[in-house]
């Protein structure tokens, strides 16, 4: 698998057809985007709205509670914003990009607003429906405070 990742890394769209056969999801749109930085973090926002939505939506009483499915999309909400620095660390733009160039000059706000979704997925009790709906509301509210601030308005 390795080397084929090597071998197609130059081909953003080839990159997505991996990432599509591996079972991530994006959108179509992001066959688009060129530069693979911005093409990472963008897939790394999708897993992140998989698992919100997985959570979701076990909440509103959508989908049947599974405490097991619900632990990883905790784990993996915890994962993803310890690592949003490190994906946004490189101010790199796209013309596909929703990311607002104010990210980089206020990089210190940037971790705060990443920490607090961490914090908030740490938070998230996943024992139980009712838990589940006590949490929810922080995680979702850290997701729109740092799109607010650093994503174009309407996305
Ligand atoms: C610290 C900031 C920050 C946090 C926290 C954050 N996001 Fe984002 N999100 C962004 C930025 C910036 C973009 C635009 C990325 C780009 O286009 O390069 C984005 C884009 C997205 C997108 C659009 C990806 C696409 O298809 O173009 C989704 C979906 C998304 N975020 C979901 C979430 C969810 C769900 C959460 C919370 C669980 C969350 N985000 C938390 C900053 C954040």
């Amino acid at each position: 698998m390795n080397s084929i990742v090597r071998k197609f890394t130059s081909n953003p769209f080839q990159i997505s057809m991996i990432c599509l056969a591996l079972g991530a999801s994006f959108a179509l749109a992001h066959s688009e985007i060129e530069n693979p930085t911005v093409l990472k973090r963008v897939h790394a926002m999708e897993d992140m709205e998989e698992a919100r939505l997985t959570l979701s939506e076990m909440a509103q009483g959508l989908r049947g509670f599974d405490a097991l499915s619900a632990e990883r999309a905790r784990a993996r909400l915890i994962q993803q914003s310890a690592d949003l620095p490190k994906l946004f660390k490189s101010p790199q733009m796209d013309p596909k990009t929703t990311a607002l160039q104010v990210i980089w000059g206020n990089w210190r706000d940037f971790k705060v607003k990443s920490n607090k979704m961490k914090k908030a997925s740490k938070g998230l009790n996943v024992s139980s429906v009712a838990s589940l709906r006590t949490g929810l509301p922080a995680l979702e509210n850290a997701c729109q405070a740092c799109h607010r601030a650093y994503r174009q308005a309407g996305q």
